[in-house]
């Protein structure tokens, strides 16, 4: 196995082993802003995560979110990390979360890794060698068409009176089988990768949340930009996946709510 992936993974599945066995407890539930939670959970998981990548990778540097680093900011290989990516799911005893963990090299993710500790359910995947749940090779689905998708969203938990994704959903639900908001990007995203969500869009995330995700999906045979159909960017500030078939439309049809709420 790939030595960046092999630590990775046994990061991931021990940060993930301590979630779980956390879930079924009571959830001391702190407040970063208005809505966004974190519990001690999230820093748990963080520091599993981070003590282990320091002790095998002194020189890469770390980005996480509960706020631990590595070697300086500048060093050419770094993690992307969401401890607990789904904390709302997790307080409120909603089993839909995962630990996101991804490596880039020069800003390019090369190595990703979505575990959900409920399911026991592990994407993998390594630049140029494919995506894999639990070890299975997976691939984006073949649908080709929004009207036969079914598509997923996000939406934020700081600033959210501005956001004007309402408006997206309104109108991709009603072009689609169904838009899902399971409040998980990474496991939205590493759905997009293994074909149960045909396509996804979200505004404001950030690169713990989307840097695995994006690996797996590319590695699918997926699609990756942002929502105006440029280069996505870690960090940007929108993002749109798909299978790649229904991208376009995608696309579109984003395009025209920016341009109706331009309008109004
Ligand atoms: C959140 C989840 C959610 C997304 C939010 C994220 P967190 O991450 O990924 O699905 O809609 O934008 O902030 O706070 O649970 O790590
Ligand atoms: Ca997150
Ligand atoms: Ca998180």
């Amino acid at each position: 196995m790939n030595p960046f992936l092999q630590v990775a993974v046994e990061a991931a599945l021990e940060a993930g082993a301590t979630l779980r066995e956390e879930f079924d407890r009571p959830k001391k539930i702190l407040y970063k802003g208005e809505v966004d939670l974190v519990t001690e959970s999230d820093h748990r998981s963080e520091k599993t995560i981070v003590a282990r990548l320091r002790s095998h990778f002194p020189d890469h540097a770390i980005v996480a979110e509960e706020g631990s680093s590595g070697a300086a900011a500048g060093a050419r290989y770094c993690w992307h990390i969401d401890p607990l990516d789904g904390t709302t799911n997790f307080a409120h005893g909603y089993p839909c979360f995962a630990v996101s963990m991804a490596l880039a090299d020069a800003g390019q993710p090369v190595v990703g890794v979505v575990f959900n500790p409920v399911s026991q359910e592990l994407f993998t995947a390594v630049r140029g060698e494919g995506a894999y749940l639990n070890g299975k090779r997976i691939s984006v689905s073949p649908v080709e068409k929004l009207a036969h998708s079914l598509v997923a969203t996000g939406f934020p938990t700081h600033r959210r009176k501005r956001s004007a994704n309402i408006n997206y959903y309104w109108e991709f639900t009603l072009r689609s089988h169904g838009v899902r908001r399971d409040g998980s990007a990474a496991l939205d995203l590493a759905s997009v990768a293994c074909g149960r969500f045909d396509g996804f869009w979200e505004f404001g995330l950030n690169s713990w949340d989307t840097a695995a995700g994006v690996l797996l999906i590319e590695e699918a045979g997926g699609r990756v930009t942002g929502l105006s159909g440029e280069p996505y960017q870690l960090g940007g500030p929108d993002i749109l996946t798909s299978n790649g078939r229904i991208h376009e439309e995608m696309r579109q049809l984003a395009a025209q709510v920016a341009e109706n709420a331009a309008r109004s």
